[in-house]
């Protein structure tokens, strides 16, 4: 089985990494722009194979897509960060041009793989790859909720020092601001987390979640990694095993919650096929409202990408 990873910065190199230790898939290729990145960062990376024990092959090329021929699943890290001056539809705009070029790449060699983007802004990002990939929608999809939830989990095992083994959580909505983490929806080996924690602190962790990102990105200056790319390896791996885990992520969304032509964070059964099926959970009317507020801010950024004539 083979994978290919694009973009071998820090986030495509940690997810291939995380790939390759877990001898998910037996081929893994990464593929970056910059001369030489994708070639080095795999052979320094197959030269951990013999000590850290896996047989997963790794392979790194500069653009040469002919060499990720019959991938099964693909994720994509391509794009630019913010630069200063630079507007959100700025990034918009520009990103979706390299994420289409690349999804177009990929399709060509790959008709039948499924896609995960990464890329940021997340939601649209992985609109632009649908526009430009011409496939179900159930095949491509977008990597966030596994990284927030991660983020979410992570923060309630520091406040209850308990294992982040133990819980189990869901998030539904855009990756930004307007993320909508479900206290409701969490529990620590089975016992609500309603029940463990005060309203006050649960909202605190709620918070932290949300500009969990923007945290990182203060105390070094740049995005984050290795939470990223574990949660893409983890949304493959889900898929090649067939696990069939519920997994939040942004998918196509044709009525549910109420919400149509939309890419945005939902749980979903992810499986072989990719999206089998979405989840459509009980939300009370407070939790609606923010999932509503969230999907007409993820609206917004596909407009700006539907204006550009992208299709
Ligand atoms: C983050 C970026 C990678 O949330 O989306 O850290």
């Amino acid at each position: 089985m083979k994978v290919t990873i694009v973009g071998a910065g820090n986030v495509g190199a940690t997810c291939a990494r995380a790939l390759a230790n877990r001898e998910v898939a037996s081929d893994l290729v990464m593929i970056d722009i910059k001369p030489g990145v994708a070639e080095g960062k795999a052979l320094d990376m197959w030269q951990t194979s013999a000590v850290q024990l896996y047989d997963t092959r790794i392979n790194g090329y500069t653009g040469d897509y002919e060499k990720t021929r019959g991938s099964e699943v693909v994720v994509i890290t391509s794009g630019l960060p913010r630069k200063p001056g630079m507007s959100r539809d700025d990034l918009i705009t520009t990103n979706a041009v390299i994420v289409q070029e690349v999804t177009r790449e990929i399709i060509r060699y790959s008709p039948d793989a499924k896609i995960i983007v990464v890329s940021n802004p997340l939601d649209v990002m992985t609109y632009a790859a649908y526009l430009a990939a011409h496939k179900p929608s159930n095949q491509v999809f977008g990597m966030a909720g596994v990284l927030d939830t991660a983020r979410f989990k992570s923060f309630i095992a520091m406040e209850m020092n308990v294992s982040p083994k133990e819980i189990s959580a869901t998030l539904m909505g855009g990756h930004g601001d307007s993320m909508v983490p479900l206290p409701r929806y969490t529990t620590i080996s089975g016992i609500p987390l309603t029940e463990l924690m005060s309203a006050e602190r649960i909202e605190a962790i709620v918070q932290r979640t949300i500009h969990g990102g923007a945290e990182i990105v203060n105390l070094m200056g740049t995005s984050a990694w290795y939470a990223p790319g574990a949660a893409a390896a983890y949304m493959v791996e889900t898929i090649l095993r067939g696990s069939r885990k519920i997994v939040p992520t942004s998918a196509w969304l044709e009525g549910e919650y109420g919400l149509s032509n939309i890419y945005f964070g939902v749980p979903v059964i992810l499986g072989r096929n990719g999206v089998e099926r979405v989840i459509q959970l009980q939300l009370n009317d407070a939790e609606m409202e923010l999932v509503h507020k969230s999907a007409a801010s993820v609206k917004e950024t596909m407009n700006v990408l539907d204006q550009m004539g992208q299709s």
